[in-house]
């Protein structure tokens, strides 16, 4: 393969990310995990289709920015995976080069794409050779940190969506089996055990799954793939932090399931079987288990930081930062020395993977606000008023209502840094002196200010502050307030009529970017 273009990331050229909504991604890193994009997702497979989106304009440009290797203008200046030293190279099975000339869909597929990588092809004529399908967010677990909580019931609408996904199989590379819980969605178990591998004998399973059921019927049809990459999530290694976290799990459950993986794989010329570890508050210390544990088992890991919400979950936001980042470091250090000598022991990993887990560490420690140690807190407790909180009550799905602290910076708010739990209309917590924007929000959505609502510390003793709220809009934003808190309750006919009838197009769309998601 010639080397005209060899771009940091191949993700534009072979992969589409599904999500249950129908919004389509190159990967799962753009717009997520603290790496915002200025660009909308490339297509909607609810409202288009999947070859359409494929070489839509927003897969193009991607193409473009990406192949003459401007992050930025990719959107991908910040992500995760460049981080964590991933490869994010072209995935092909190599024993498709054996087939001269090219026979097979697959093989003919990718000899296309390689050469459409070295000319930097914005327009492609090869298809996806990576599918990430994720079509129901449906699970029998509720674990704490899942952001999928406010979202449980989303499925694909479009009928026909699924048969394009299912199209491409002649020329995949990899299919990675998205969920919800993948292993129990009838159309994966259909998939795993009935998918014609003759018409595509290199295809790739893949898939992340809480493995709390693995038939044998399931287990089975995985040993048909010739490769499987099938990673168990597991952020908890001992029982008292994994049921807390993975609600309605079983910790025993799980670790049989996932050494009846380990086992399977040993008989499999190429499965490799890893954990992903969810790296929030309630797990943090339980990192040097993870080590422990998996070195036992002679597996790999994934470490995935939780960082967007629940905010009293996220590594990035704080009741109390000084008792919650308690012993971070320790488990932290501890975990890395640990990463070095037992799996060094075990001989599991050659340079580059070790490369990438110690990588795993350091991106997950560069997401964590270390700098609001040095800050000094004070203690601040308050009743919000009735009328504050009235216009904020969850809807029946959401679960216990916060409030976040945004730092206000030159004019603007910054991240949540701080929130607090409202309890019989109290919240509690430690701030630095200082004003902020305020927001409250269901646990389970993304924080965001509520208005033009705003927050001033001053201290009061050295440990203790006082708190004020006041509003700190104009009237404009006032009237815009009173609004959304009319319309905010209602159901979404009387919204659709009242928006068709009486209101300008701007305050629509307003109305609808400040609706929870
Ligand atoms: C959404 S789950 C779907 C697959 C399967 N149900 C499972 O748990 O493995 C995929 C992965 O996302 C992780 N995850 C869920 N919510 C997250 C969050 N808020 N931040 C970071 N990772 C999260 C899960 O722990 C899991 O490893
Ligand atoms: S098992 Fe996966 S999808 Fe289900 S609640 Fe947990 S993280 Fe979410």
């Amino acid at each position: 393969m010639n080397d005209d273009v060899a771009p940091r990331c191949h993700m534009p050229w072979q992969q589409m990310m599904i999500a249950a909504d129908g919004n389509v991604q190159p990967c799962a890193y753009r717009n997520n995990y603290n790496n915002p994009s200025p660009h909308p997702p490339c297509g909607n497979l609810n409202k288009q289709k999947l070859l359409d989106i494929w070489n839509g304009e927003e897969f193009q440009q991607l193409r473009k920015d990406m192949a003459r290797g401007d992050l930025e203008a990719a959107g991908c200046a910040n992500c995760l995976a460049l981080k964590q030293d991933q490869p994010l190279q072209l995935l092909y099975d190599r024993d498709c080069d054996r087939e001269e000339p090219p026979n097979s869909a697959y093989a003919k597929n990718m000899r296309l794409k390689r050469k459409e990588v070295t000319s930097g092809a914005t327009v492609l004529k090869s298809l996806p050779t990576v599918v990430y399908f994720t079509p129901t967010h449906h699970c029998n677990l509720r674990c704490i940190h899942c952001y999928q909580d406010v979202s449980r019931d989303l499925t694909i609408a479009r009928k026909g969506a699924e048969q394009e996904v299912q199209d491409l199989v002649p020329t995949l590379d990899r299919i990675i089996a998205g969920g919800g819980e993948p292993l129990l969605l009838p159309i994966w178990k259909r998939f795993i055990q009935n998918a014609d591998l003759a018409v595509n004998p290199y295809l790739e399973f893949a898939t992340t799954t809480n493995a709390t059921r693995l038939s044998e019927d399931v287990l089975t049809g995985l040993r048909r793939f010739k490769r499987l990459a099938i990673t168990v999530s597991m952020d908890g290694c001992t029982k008292e932090i994994f049921e807390p976290i993975r609600l309605r799990g079983n910790f025993e459950e799980v670790v049989g399931n996932l050494d009846r993986l380990i086992q399977m794989s040993k008989s499999h010329p190429s499965a490799h079987i890893s954990i992903t570890f969810s790296v929030m508050k309630a797990n943090l210390p339980g990192l040097p288990d993870l080590v422990r544990f998996c070195a036992a088992k002679g597996i790999g890991f994934n470490l995935l930081p939780v960082i967007a919400y629940p905010v009293d979950q996220s590594l990035r936001s704080f009741n109390n930062p000084e008792r919650q980042m308690e012993g971070w470091k320790e488990s932290l250090d501890q975990s890395r020395s640990l990463f070095e000598t037992e799996f060094a022991k075990i001989n599991l990993v050659n340079a580059s993977i070790a490369e990438v887990h110690r990588s795993h560490f350091s991106a997950l420690e560069g997401h964590i606000p270390w700098h609001l140690l040095k800050t000094r807190h004070y203690h601040v407790r308050t009743r919000l008023k009735m009328s504050f909180l009235s216009a904020y009550r969850p809807a029946k799905n959401h679960q216990e209502l916060l409030m976040g602290f945004f730092p206000m910076k030159e004019g603007n708010w910054r991240e949540c840094f701080y929130y607090s739990r409202v309890e019989s209309n109290e919240i509690d917590l430690y701030l630095p002196e200082g004003e902020y924007a305020v927001g409250l929000f269901p646990r389970n959505i993304g924080p965001h200010p509520s208005g033009a609502w705003r927050a001033r510390v001053v201290s009061r003793t050295p440990s203790r502050g006082a708190l004020d709220i006041f509003w700190g809009g104009t009237t404009l934003a006032f009237l815009q307030r009173a609004l959304l808190t009319k319309v905010r309750n209602q159901s979404p006919r009387w919204l659709k009529k009242f928006t068709r009838t009486r209101m300008p197009r701007w305050m629509t769309e307003l109305i609808q970017a400040r609706m929870p998601r």
